[in-house]
C-alpha cells in the first residue's frame, strides 16, 4: 500500500502525455512478457492507440473478453489464468488492463492471485474507470449475481489515464462516469462540485485529476475500507438496490445512473435526518434531475427496493447504515437509517421524477 498521498499520486499519470509516460515506464522496467486485457470495444477503439504509442507492446499477448459486467466472473477469470499458464507467465509478466471498470477490476483480481501476485497496470478507457475504478487497489469479481463479492486489495504498479480514449466512449457512458465524479465532489470537494454544477464547464483532464485526488485521499486514510472509505458508498446503498431491481430489464440501468437515483433518494434521507439542509437538498437534487434525467421508479417497486436493502452486504446486523451528506463537500458514514425513512425518500423520488 502506498505510503502517502504524494506517493500514491506519483504512480497515477493523468493527461495527454500519459501514454507517452507509459511507454517510458515500459522502457525503464524489465518485464519479459506483456499481457493486455481488453474487451470487445476497447480492442477495437483503444488497442490501436495504445500500440501506436507504446511500440514495445506490439509483441504482447492480447486477451479479449466480452464487454459488460457479466465478464467479471470466476469463469472468465479462470480463462485468463489458463491463458497466463499457457503463456508461461510469471513474476516477469506485466498485465495491462485496457478498459473500463470491468476490465480493471477483473484484470487486477486475476493479477493479485496468480502465482500469489504478479504486476499489473491500469490504462482506463471509460470515464468511470479514469475517475474511480482504476484507482484505489480494490479488485473484484461478481458471484451468483452478487456484485463485487469476491475480491482483494492489490495495488497497481501504475495507472495511466489518457483522456484521448474518451473520444470513442458513448455519451451514455460519459454520463455514467460523470455521476461518480459528482459523487466524489459532493463527498469531498465543494469547489469541484461548483465547477461541475456550472453549465459552461467542459470535461477535461483537470477535472478528472480532481476526482482522482479526492478518491486517493480517502483511500489513503482508509486503505482497507474499515472507516472513512465508506464515504465512497454515498448514493450506492440505494443505488445498488436499484441496479439489482432493474438488472433483469431488457435495457438494464448503468451503475452511474443507479448511483444518481441513489444520491437523490439518500439526500432526502439526509434531509429527514437533519444532516442536509433544504437549500443544499434542492441545489443538489435539482442539478441531478436536470442533468442526468434519471429513470422513474414505479410505486410497486418501492417495497422490492427496501427488501433488497436488507441483504446489502455493507450492513452490519439488522441495522441499515448509509453514508450520507451532511453538507455539500462532506459526508457522514455509518448513519443508521430505518425502513420508514427509506420509504418516505422513495415516495419523494416518485413525485420528483416522473
Ligand atoms: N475497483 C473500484 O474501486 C471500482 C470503483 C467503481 C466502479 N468499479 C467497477 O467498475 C465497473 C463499471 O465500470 P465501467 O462503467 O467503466 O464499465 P465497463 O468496463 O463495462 O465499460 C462501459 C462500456 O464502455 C465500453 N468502453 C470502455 N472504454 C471505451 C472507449 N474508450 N471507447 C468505447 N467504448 C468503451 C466498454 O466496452 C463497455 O461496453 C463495475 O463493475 C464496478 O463495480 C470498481
Amino acid at each position: 500500500m502506498a505510503k502517502n498521498h504524494q506517493t500514491l499520486l506519483k504512480n497515477i499519470h493523468i493527461g495527454q502525455k500519459a501514454l507517452f509516460t507509459f511507454n517510458t515506464f515500459l522502457k525503464k522496467t524489465n518485464y519479459k512478457q506483456y499481457f493486455i486485457l481488453c474487451d470487445q470495444n476497447t480492442l477495437k477503439h483503444c488497442l490501436p492507440l495504445l500500440l501506436a504509442n507504446c511500440p514495445t507492446l506490439k509483441k504482447a499477448d492480447i486477451f479479449e473478453i466480452e464487454s459488460g459486467e457479466s465478464s467479471k466472473s470466476l469463469e472468465v477469470a479462470t480463462q485468463i489464468w489458463q491463458c497466463l499458464i499457457d503463456q508461461n507467465a510469471g513474476k516477469d509478466t506485466l498485465i495491462i488492463n485496457l478498459g473500463g471498470g470491468v476490465v480493471c477490476d477483473l484484470g487486477a483480481f486475476c493479477a493479485s492471485v496468480y502465482k500469489r501476485g504478479i504486476d499489473f497496470v491500469n490504462v482506463p478507457t471509460s470515464l468511470l474507470a479514469m475517475a474511480d475504478a482504476s484507482v484505489g487497489s480494490k479488485t473484484a469479481l461478481d458471484l451468483n449475481g452478487i456484485k463485487n463479492i469476491i475480491g482483494t486489495f492489490y495495488d497497481a504498479k501504475a495507472v495511466f489515464i489518457d483522456p484521448i480514449f474518451l473520444f470513442t466512449l458513448p455519451n451514455r457512458e460519459i454520463k455514467n462516469g460523470l455521476a461518480e465524479m459528482v459523487k466524489m465532489a459532493l463527498i469531498g470537494n465543494k469547489a469541484l462540485w461548483q465547477t461541475l454544477n456550472n453549465a459552461n464547464t467542459s470535461l477535461d483532464e483537470k477535472i478528472i485529476q480532481q476526482a482522482v485526488q479526492i478518491k486517493s485521499k480517502i483511500v489513503l486514510k482508509d486503505p482497507f475500507d474499515k472507516g472513512i472509505r465508506q464515504a465512497l458508498n454515498y448514493g450506492h446503498s440505494i443505488g445498488h438496490a436499484i441496479e439489482a431491481l432493474y438488472s433483469d430489464n431488457k435495457f438494464p440501468i448503468l451503475h452511474g445512473e443507479a448511483v444518481v437515483m441513489g444520491m437523490i433518494i439518500e439526500n432526502h434521507i439526509a434531509h429527514q435526518k437533519k444532516l442536509l439542509n433544504k437549500t443544499s437538498l434542492l441545489e443538489v437534487n435539482n442539478y441531478l434531475i436536470q442533468n442526468f434525467k434519471p429513470k422513474p421508479i414505479a410505486l410497486s417497486d418501492i417495497e422490492k427496493c427496501i427488501a433488497y436493502l436488507q441483504h446489502d452486504k455493507k450492513n452490519k446486523g439488522n441495522k441499515l447504515k448509509f453514508s450520507l451528506l451532511n453538507k455539500i463537500g462532506q459526508c457522514k458514514i455509518q448513519v443508521e437509517v430505518n425502513a420508514s425513512q427509506i420509504k418516505k425518500a422513495l415516495l419523494y423520488y416518485t413525485k420528483e421524477v416522473k
